[in-house]
């Protein structure tokens, strides 16, 4: 099966498909031709199905044809005041209901996550949702030990990171590592796959950006995440091993308040040329 099928009588050779197309493999002969993609070209698509789906005419099947859903007129319009309001009103959620989060509703928020971009479309984002309360106390406390270590090994580097205090505050009761969320989202890929570091942090920040339309929040563990990738023990826990480098971890939860105000941030920091 040839990797587009072109619907002749509904396409205009407008040309869009070819330009659209990243690795320049659909071709139209400056339209003399239908859309085509030369034999032997197939293995250089990157299966990313924008040929499809850019169509205006609705004349273009991309092989296999079973994926590629319609967007309701209704929903094409990204209004400027009210993503621009959302995006700033985007926060870091602290205090979470102690409420596990259903497991149906976090497949549908991971089933949307799957659709951020990543480097020539290879989609080798993996992730690990941790729901055990077990498993959840073992990675604070497996942070904690990590901080542990790292001050005894470079004092210097602790100080900087306050990690004293932040040892300090967990054994008074304090979890500076999950702040109590009931969940984590952990995002890691394979250690060959040498652009995952920037598809996963992408990933986890549109699921950030998305908890909200399911009722949930989020906020970065820096210091889980960081600990994550310095200590084999720690991956361990969440059955990770040296084949892998975890990227990103989200708490996720419930969030126990909702913000009335948007808090000031600096300016955009651009040189313009
Ligand atoms: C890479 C990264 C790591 C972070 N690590 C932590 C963390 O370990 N604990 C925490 O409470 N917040 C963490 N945060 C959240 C930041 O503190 C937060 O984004 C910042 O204060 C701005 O607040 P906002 O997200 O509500 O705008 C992290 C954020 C990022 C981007």
């Amino acid at each position: 099966m040839s990797l587009l099928s072109v619907d002749q009588e509904k396409c205009i050779k407008c040309g869009i498909c070819v330009q659209a197309c990243p690795v320049s493999i659909v071709e139209f002969d400056n339209g003399k031709s239908f859309p085509f993609v030369k034999s032997g070209n197939e293995k250089r698509c990157i299966v990313c199905g924008h040929c499809e789906a850019i169509c205006p005419e609705f004349a273009l099947i991309y092989n296999p044809p079973e994926s590629q859903v319609t967007i309701p007129a209704e929903n094409k319009e990204v209004n400027a005041v009210n993503l621009g309001t959302y995006f700033r009103s985007r926060r870091s959620i602290r205090e979470y209901l102690q409420k596990p989060v259903e497991k149906e509703l976090l497949k549908q928020v991971m089933d949307i996550v799957r659709y951020a971009p990543t480097g020539s479309n290879q989609q080798k984002n993996q992730w690990v949702i941790v729901q055990s309360k077990e498993v959840m106390q073992q990675l604070k406390e497996g942070t904690i030990n990590w901080m542990q270590s790292v001050s005894a090994a470079n004092p210097e580097l602790a100080k900087r990171l306050n990690f004293a205090g932040l040892i300090a505050s967990f054994e008074r009761g304090n979890d500076v590592i999950c702040r109590n969320a009931p969940h984590l989202i952990i995002g890691y890929a394979n250690v060959a796959h040498t652009i995952a570091s920037k598809d996963v942090v992408i990933a986890t920040s549109h699921l950030e950006l998305l908890l909200p339309a399911f009722g949930l929040g989020g906020c970065w563990g820096g210091y889980l995440m960081v600990a994550l990738q310095y200590s084999p023990d720690l991956k361990k826990i969440i059955g990770l091993d040296d084949t892998v480098t975890v990227h990103s971890a989200l708490m996720i939860g419930y969030p126990k308040y909702s913000y009335s105000k948007i808090p000031a941030r600096g300016k955009a920091d651009i040189h313009w040329l």
